[in-house]
């Protein structure tokens, strides 16, 4: 009995753990951050930047750059509207890419 409780609270655990990744990855592909900064944010052309492997904190911060207009670019400033609420996660999901 034990072992079986053991067993159901570490699969629920691996599950839940699993679960934020995949949510990171899937409101970046669903918002469309994929079609210009790439599968995993590894976009395929130096025309967008990499997003991959950059620090969580930072990636927040420009997200909010962009939102405040303190950092000015067409396109991002038109993006970050969709993202509000969202900022972490994706930013969670990207550092570990
Ligand atoms: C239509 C293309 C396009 C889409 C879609 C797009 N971006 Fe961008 N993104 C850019 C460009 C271009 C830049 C570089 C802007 C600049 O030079 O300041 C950028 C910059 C960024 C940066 C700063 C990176 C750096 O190295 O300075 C972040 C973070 C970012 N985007 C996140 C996102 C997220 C999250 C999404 C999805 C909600 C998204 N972008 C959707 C084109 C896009």
């Amino acid at each position: 009995m034990q072992k079986i409780l053991h067993y159901v609270l570490a699969m629920m655990t691996l599950s839940i753990a699993l679960g934020v990744q995949a949510s990171g990855k899937s409101v970046y592909n669903s918002l469309g951050c994929s079609s210009c900064h790439g599968i995993d944010g590894k976009p395929s052309t130096s025309a967008y930047p990499t997003l991959a492997g950059k620090d969580a904190v930072w990636l927040v911060n420009q997200l909010k750059y962009f939102q405040f207009g303190v950092r000015k670019d067409p396109t991002m400033n038109a993006m970050v509207p969709i993202v509000a609420g969202y900022e972490q996660i994706i930013a969670d999901y990207l550092s570990k890419q």
